[in-house]
């Protein structure tokens, strides 16, 4: 076993497993820290990573309480790099301030604290959101950007995204203040995507799809409808991931959007256009998702790492392509 020089927290997530595809292929040997040793044995096995055929090149670490002090001390010992996805998102299964609130932030903090002693560390790539930059409610003539920045939200919370948005708001908050206050010898990146969609490499089942934030689009596609707005910003997966990694590169360093404005339902006119035959036999239906208009722009994104982020439409083929494959309704 080669000696992990990076760690992943949240490989077993959305964006966190294709991370973790990302870095074995491109050559890190990865610890990934899981909640319970159980998921080691789901996540080595899988089909994807056992493709790869890198088994030194991936081992994992037991993280089962990411608010602890000192939670993150063992597995940081002799990385270089570390990408931190854990942490909850919006779910109605969760208390919001215990559930989803407390651990956005104390996640953050107690990596950032595990990070600082260890002299290893280079760099730490944070995932946080758009939602910790959009102030509610938002106002459509105002750009919004990876750099702007909102006060702390108070609480206490008792619903799910505005105990999701306080969090991600404090815990950007909170490193920029871990910065000023203890100088850290390694770099820090903040990345800000918007809703995150896109073929999940997780998925071995149909229902398996609905287990990350393809759920939300989803249902705009198969006839369910919700009258909940949702902030407009949309990101591909492949491109996030992409992000992580370039995260890592030297000299890289700050807050960095991935995000394109959206309308939600668009994604039913997309699937009309792209799937004319699922349509008329009834696979696919029309839902409603409304579209909180928001201008989050992070084009400057785009400029910097030389490449266009995949397209809304995109986003929809692959997660329309994927509910066929799963669900054995594709054409052959
Ligand atoms: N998906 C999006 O649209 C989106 C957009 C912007 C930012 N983000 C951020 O990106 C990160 C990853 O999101 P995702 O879409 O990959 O979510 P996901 O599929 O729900 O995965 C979340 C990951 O975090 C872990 N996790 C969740 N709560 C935890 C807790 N209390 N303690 C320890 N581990 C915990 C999960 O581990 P288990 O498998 O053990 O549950 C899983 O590995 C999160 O920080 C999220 O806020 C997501």
């Amino acid at each position: 076993m080669s000696s992990p020089n990076l760690l992943i927290t949240g490989a077993t997530g959305f964006i966190g497993f294709h991370v973790l595809l990302s870095a074995l292929e491109q050559g890190y040997s990865v610890r990934a820290a899981v909640r319970s040793i159980s998921q080691s044995e789901t996540l080595a096995s899988h089909p994807k990573i056992k493709s790869l055929a890198l088994p030194d090149m991936l081992s994992f670490v037991e993280v089962p309480d990411i608010c602890r002090e000192h939670a993150y001390d063992e597995a940081v010992k002799g990385v270089s790099y570390i990408i931190h996805h854990a942490s909850p998102l919006p779910s109605p299964f969760l208390d919001p301030q215990t559930g989803i609130y407390e651990p956005n932030i104390k996640g953050v903090t107690t990596m950032l604290h595990s990070a600082l002693e260890e002299k290893s560390v280079k760099k730490l790539v944070i995932t946080s959101s758009v939602f910790a930059n959009i102030p509610f409610p938002p106002d459509p003539t105002e750009e919004i950007t990876a750099e702007s920045r909102l006060p702390d939200l108070p609480g206490p919370f008792d619903s799910m995204l505005p105990a999701y948005s306080a969090g991600k708001i404090g815990a950007l908050n909170a490193t920029e203040k871990f910065v000023k206050d203890n100088r850290p010898a390694f770099d820090i990146v903040n990345v800000l995507p918007g809703f995150v969609f896109g073929w999940d490499d997780r998925a071995l089942t149909v229902q398996d799809i609905t287990s990350g934030t393809n759920r939300v689009l989803l249902p705009i596609i198969t006839g369910q409808s919700t009258h909940n707005p949702m902030p407009a910003g949309a990101a591909h997966v492949s491109d996030v991931a992409k992000v992580h990694m370039l995260a890592l590169r030297e000299g890289v360093t700050g807050s960095i959007g991935v995000t394109s404005v959206n309308a939600f339902d668009d994604a039913w006119e997309i699937v009309k256009k792209k799937f004319p035959e699922a349509v008329a036999e009834g696979v696919f239906t029309q839902g409603h998702q409304p579209t909180i208009p928001v201008n989050w722009n992070a084009h400057k994104t785009e400029v910097e790492f030389g490449f266009k982020f995949k397209t809304f439409e995109d986003m929809v083929t692959d997660v329309a392509s994927q509910y066929l494959e799963l669900s054995g309704k594709e054409k052959a």
